[in-house]
């Protein structure tokens, strides 16, 4: 295996926990198959991760022995379900340093859980007794940035519609980070919500948020951080960024898909009103109407995704056991080294930061005027996976005038030789494209 060069300027820590990332590896069945007679080369994990032993067991394991509804049940297996679905709950409040597992609030995915809180505040404003902060009319403003994938855009376009607020965004540098130059201007008495993400799905930036919270305080606003791409990647604490909401997804975090996350500060979540009314989150019932339970039950009305809780559950430990400093880590000096190798390969542009510092191990490129599908498929021809399009980000692509890029994401188990095989793709694709 190559070894990684670290690029200079990068810290080297001697006390960074490190990982086996062939041991790793073993863990992911999935990673032994091949793809059109080539070892597959999975570089998508920021479409959706794969999913390790230890989750799919846990998954099996809850079926097999322990499969019941939850918060209903006297009976045994009810009882060991209601256990697990809380006790992941527990788990996540953990691994994103939360105050209380009751700021943990199960949802299907990330999109769902920026719709939860947009509904809130829809709701807010439709009822005159409804908490000030989650009003919204004309004259208000929501500011969101031209970086958002469109689940954090769309949202708050049709709750602006709804409620006659306006809806502003940061741009973007050429060099691919959040422009704020005009935060004061942008973030502003009128601001009531900021709704930002953590780490862009295309570009691979990671916004330093201390200013923006800042300023959000400072103008009595609210704070939404989209966490999808950062919660699998890298330590998240809550309390450390000081948002009100965060969000993030099971699924791009070796867990299963149908379970996501919206966290919230419990006082504030308690005055957000109900979005969907049904079984489990409600307090009393009668005919003429009704009083509702205490978060989080409040916003987890049917009967929820138990075990794909469970299921995340796992994924955590796994997470944990292996330590998300060192997750952050190994991606680091895998981006490194990818930037490195992709920098090498003529008439390659990336979009987004092209150094290590303040970005993922998301990479998106255009390979001259190649179509990024053609890319794709070439690259697909000989195993290695990644994602092509505007990758529910085209508000980027706009920015940067191509239709699509190509997009190579990593993940705790991808290696340098992966990097590799993309970068040998890609001269493959240059070839049969000239
Ligand atoms: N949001 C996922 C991605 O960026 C699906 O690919």
């Amino acid at each position: 295996m190559t070894t990684i060069a670290i690029p200079q300027g990068m810290p080297q820590y001697d006390d960074v926990p490190r990982f086996d990332v062939q041991r790793v590896r073993a863990d992911f069945p999935i990673l032994d198959r091949e793809v059109n007679g080539h070892p597959m080369v999975y570089l998508d994990s920021a479409a959706t991760s794969q999913k390790p032993r230890q989750v799919l067991d846990a998954l099996r394991e809850h079926y097999e022995r322990h499969n019941g509804n939850v918060s209903r049940s006297v009976h045994t297996v009810g009882t060991e379900a209601t256990e697990a679905y809380e006790g992941a709950r527990a788990k996540v409040a953990a691994f994103i340093n939360a105050p209380s597992p009751d700021g943990v609030v199960f949802t299907k995915n990330s999109t769902e859980a920026i719709n939860l809180v947009a509904y809130g505040f829809s709701n807010a404003s439709a009822g005159a007794a409804a908490d000030p902060r989650f009003r919204l009319g004309p004259g208000d403003e929501v500011v969101i940035s031209e970086m958002e994938h469109h689940s954090n855009i769309v949202p708050w376009q049709l709750l602006c519609e709804r409620t006659g607020a306006t809806l502003r965004w940061f741009g973007l540098t050429e060099a691919g980070r959040l422009d704020e130059s005009n935060l004061d201007e942008l973030v502003n008495e009128r601001t009531k919500l900021v709704s930002l993400v953590h780490m862009s799905n295309i570009l691979g930036t990671v916004n330093a948020t201390a200013r923006i919270t800042a300023r959000v305080r400072e103008v009595g606003a609210l704070l939404l951080l989209d966490c999808s791409q950062s919660v699998p990647h890298l330590p998240v604490d809550v309390v450390d960024l000081d948002a009100d909401f965060v969000v993030f997804t099971g699924h791009k975090m070796c867990g299963p898909t149908g379970i996501g996350v919206l966290w919230g500060r419990t006082e504030l979540l308690a005055g957000m009103p109900p979005v969907l009314g049904g079984g489990s989150m409600i307090e009393t019932v009668t005919m003429a109407g009704s009083t509702f339970a205490p978060v989080p039950a409040r916003f987890e009305a049917g009967t929820p995704p138990i075990a794909e809780a469970v299921g995340l559950g796992a994924a955590v430990d796994y997470l944990t056991g292996l330590d998300m400093r060192a997750v952050q880590w190994h991606e680091k000096e895998l981006t490194a080294y990818a930037l490195d190798a992709l920098a090498t390969v003529p008439g390659l542009r990336i979009f987004g930061p092209t150094t290590p510092v303040g970005r993922g191990g998301t990479i998106s490129f255009a390979l001259g005027d190649i179509h990024p599908h053609d890319v794709g498929q070439v690259l697909d021809s000989v195993g290695v996976q990644v994602r092509v399009g505007h990758h529910c980000a085209r508000p980027v692509c706009v920015r940067y005038g191509v239709p699509a890029t190509t997009r190579a994401s990593f993940y705790l188990y991808t290696t340098t030789g992966e990097v590799d095989a993309l970068v040998r793709g890609l001269e493959q694709a240059r070839k049969v494209f000239s």
